[in-house]
């Protein structure tokens, strides 16, 4: 299976998940499962719950129920992007090709639809089948400290708001990176070792490539901020540098950058070793994130 076809394959699985998990827009109170799901459904790589099912599939062929717990995944990123888009955030207007959600709902709601977003994603947790409770915990453990304040996306995120201005120290932005972006792409494969029951030296080879992935997909991200165009990547361009945001390419140059993204991705194939075949998935995962253009 190409990777094109296997990608194709995963999304339609985390889409029917997502379908089936999110309450229908004709639940009242319909406005906000309206943009929920207009979020949700527009159009998002999936890449998140794509290397949760990945990395299940590494230690157990096809865990019956694993999506249930990936589609978790992209809730808690989507609604990371509704408020990141706020006009307190980086105010921008346009997301996944469509207008964002505080431009159509209107700032309250959006703000509703992420915190929505963000409380689902722990009940569908609470309410998987099929595996043990102690797995179960660990799984709410894990996404709740990789979204979090300590280490996590919104420690990433505050260091980013307070970096705006500031000078762009090597420090500094791998402390927003690893923390904004990459806590939850390397918990996004943990989540897959845990759902799967990963011994430890297996969890900590999968938790080694989620941090090489985590950073390269945020270098890859402010390279694309720079050298692609808003209607190639469904979202502005050229808004880092606008907002005086603390980058690899502001701190680094283009073609520095290009080459740590490089290294992260080379980095993520050898922590893989141990694998064998059954990483071939997340080994192509580690070139896409790091060869995409959008
Ligand atoms: C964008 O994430 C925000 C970052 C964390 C860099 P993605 O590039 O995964 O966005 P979607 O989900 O495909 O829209
Ligand atoms: C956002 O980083 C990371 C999140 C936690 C949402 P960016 O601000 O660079 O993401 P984009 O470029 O708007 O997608
Ligand atoms: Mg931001
Ligand atoms: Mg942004
Ligand atoms: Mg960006």
């Amino acid at each position: 299976m190409s990777i094109k076809e296997y990608l194709a394959a995963q999304t339609a699985i985390v889409d029917a998940a997502l379908e089936r998990l999110v309450p229908a827009e004709s639940i009242e109170p319909q406005t906000i499962h309206r943009a929920m799901r207009y979020s949700l459904f527009a159009g998002g790589k999936r890449v998140r719950p794509i290397l949760c099912i990945a990395a299940a599939n590494c230690i157990a062929p096809s865990p019956a129920g694993v999506e249930d717990a990936a589609s978790s995944l992209e809730m808690i990123h989507t609604y990371s992007l509704i408020h990141d888009d706020l006009p307190a955030l980086d105010n921008d207007d346009l997301r996944r090709g469509r207008p964002t959600s505080h431009k159509v709902f209107g700032e309250a709601m959006a703000i509703l639809a992420g915190d929505s977003l963000l409380t689902v994603a722990f009940e569908v947790l609470s309410n998987l089948q099929g595996i043990d409770d102690s797995r179960k915990v660990a799984l709410i453990r894990e996404l709740a400290t990789s979204s979090g304040t300590v280490g996590g996306m919104i420690a990433g995120q505050v260091h980013d708001i307070e970096g705006e201005g500031q000078a762009p120290t090597a420090a500094l932005l791998e402390r927003i990176h690893r923390a904004k972006t990459g806590a939850l792409l390397r918990g996004s494969v943990r989540m897959g070792a845990i759902y799967a029951g990963a011994s430890v030296s297996q969890y900590e080879a999968l938790s080694a490539y989620g941090e090489h992935i985590g950073l390269a997909f945020q270098i890859v991200d402010d390279i694309l901020d720079v050298t692609q165009s808003s209607e190639a990547l469904g979202k502005t361009a050229g808004k880092d540098a606008a907002q005086h945001k603390i980058t690899f390419p502001a701190v680094y140059g283009l073609e520095a950058s290009a080459v740590m993204a490089e290294q992260e991705r080379l980095a993520a194939h050898a922590a893989l070793a141990q694998f064998g075949e059954g990483a071939v998935h997340l080994r192509e995962l580690a070139d896409l994130i790091v060869q995409r253009s959008a």
